[in-house]
C-alpha cells in the first residue's frame, strides 16, 4: 500500500547540474539555486560533489558552494563523496550528510569511479569509518539497477547484493538509481522484490532517471510496493556522461503532483518548486523538463 508521507531527496544542485555541458555554471547560481530550493519546503538537497574535477569539472568549485549557501533550520544539505579525500573535504565544508556511490553493472562502476564494484566497496570502508566518528550520515547509491550503458540488462540479484553490501557498511538508506532511465514499471517491481528481500523497503530510495518517459509510471510502481523516499530534481535537471542520450531525474514537480494526487504528504510547496524550475531553467538557457511547470507556468 501507499505510504501517508514521502520525503523527497532534491538532487538537482548535484545530479541536476553535474554534466551541464560547455562553461562552468557560476557558483552563485549554484547557490541561488540551493537557497531557492531550501524556500520551498525541502528538506533534503543534495548540494555539491567532492569528486575530481578532472572527471566532473562543474562540481569542481563544491566547497565554495557548501560556504556560500543560507542554511535553513531542518535542511539537510548533503554531498557525494566517492573516497577519503572527497569525504575530508566534505566534512571541511560541514556537509550534514554525504553519500557513496557504487553500481550494479561492473562496466559502469568502471567507467564511473575507475574501479571494480568490489574495490568501491573497499574503498568505501574507510570513509564510513571516519563519517562515523564525525557523527555523519551516510547514503548509499546503487547505479544501474534497471539496466546499463554497456553491458545491458542488469540481474535483480546483483542490485540486491551490492545494495545489501552497503547497508551492512552502515549506509542509513541505499538509493536504487535508474541511472539511464531504462526501467518499466514492472521491472522496477521486479527489481524492488529482489532487494527488499535483503534490505528493509524503509531503507531504500527511489533514484529513477526520465530518458525513456518512464519515471512516474515507475515511482507510482514502487510506491504501491511502500517505497517512502524519492530522488527527484527540479525541472528534471541533469543526464549522464556515462550514459548516451540520458535524461535528468524525474521532475520534483511532476513528482510532487502526482504525490498530492494520491493525497501523500510531503511539505513541499508545489507553486514555489515550479517558480525555482523556471528560474534555474532560463537561467541556463534550458529547457524546462517538468511538464507540470509547463502546464502552470511561472507566477
Ligand atoms: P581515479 O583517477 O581513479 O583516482 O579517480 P585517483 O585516486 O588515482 O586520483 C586521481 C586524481 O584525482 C588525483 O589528482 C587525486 O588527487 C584526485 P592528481 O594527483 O592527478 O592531481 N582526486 C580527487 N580530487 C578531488 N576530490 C576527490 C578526489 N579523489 C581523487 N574526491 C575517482 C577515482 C573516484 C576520484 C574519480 O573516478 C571520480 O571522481 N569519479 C566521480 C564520477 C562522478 O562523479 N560521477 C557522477 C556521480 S554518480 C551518479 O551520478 C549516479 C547517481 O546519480 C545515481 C544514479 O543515477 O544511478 C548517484
Ligand atoms: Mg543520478
Amino acid at each position: 500500500s501507499f505510504p501517508t508521507t514521502v520525503r523527497i531527496f532534491e538532487m538537482s544542485p548535484r545530479d541536476g547540474l553535474q554534466n551541464e555541458p560547455g562553461e562552468l555554471i557560476p557558483t552563485t547560481v549554484k547557490v541561488e539555486l540551493i537557497n531557492r530550493l531550501s524556500q520551498c519546503g525541502l528538506t533534503h538537497i543534495e548540494a555539491a560533489s567532492f569528486v575530481s574535477p578532472k572527471w566532473v569539472p562543474q562540481m569542481g568549485d563544491a566547497s565554495d558552494v557548501m560556504a556560500g549557501i543560507s542554511r535553513q533550520p531542518g535542511v539537510i544539505y548533503a554531498a557525494l563523496t566517492p573516497n577519503m579525500k572527497g569525504l575530508e573535504a566534505a566534512i571541511e565544508a560541514k556537509a550534514d550528510e554525504v553519500a557513496v556511490f557504487s553500481a550494479a553493472s561492473e562496466a559502469f562502476t568502471r567507467k564511473n569511479i575507475n574501479c571494480s564494484i568490489a574495490e568501491s566497496l573497499e574503498r568505501f570502508a574507510p570513509v564510513m569509518e571516519t563519517a562515523r566518528h564525525a557523527g555523519i550520515r551516510v547514503r548509499g547509491y546503487v547505479s544501474t539497477v534497471m539496466g546499463c550503458p554497456y553491458q545491458g540488462e542488469v540481474d535483480p540479484q546483483q542490485v540486491a547484493r551490492v545494495a545489501k553490501a552497503m547497508l551492512e557498511m552502515g549506509c542509513y538508506e541505499i538509493s536504487l538509481g535508474d541511472t539511464i532511465g531504462v526501467g518499466t514499471p514492472l521491472k522496477a517491481k521486479r527489481m524492488l522484490e529482489a532487494v527488499s528481500k535483503e534490505v528493509p523497503i524503509d531503507r531504500l530510495a527511489a533514484h529513477f532517471h526520465d530518458t525513456y518517459g518512464q519515471a512516474i509510471a515507475n515511482l507510482y510502481a514502487v510506491l504501491e510496493e511502500g517505497i517512502a523516499v524519492v530522488d527527484a530534481s527540479v525541472a528534471g535537471l541533469g543526464g549522464c556522461p556515462y550514459a548516451k542520450g540520458a535524461s535528468g531525474n524525474v521532475a520534483t514537480e511532476d513528482v510532487l503532483y502526482l504525490l498530492q494526487g494520491l493525497g501523500i504528504e510531503t511539505g513541499t510547496d508545489l507553486q514555489q518548486l515550479i517558480n525555482t524550475g523556471h528560474w534555474i531553467s532560463r537561467t541556463l538557457s534550458r529547457h524546462n523538463g517538468s511538464k507540470v511547470a509547463l502546464a502552470r507556468g511561472d507566477c
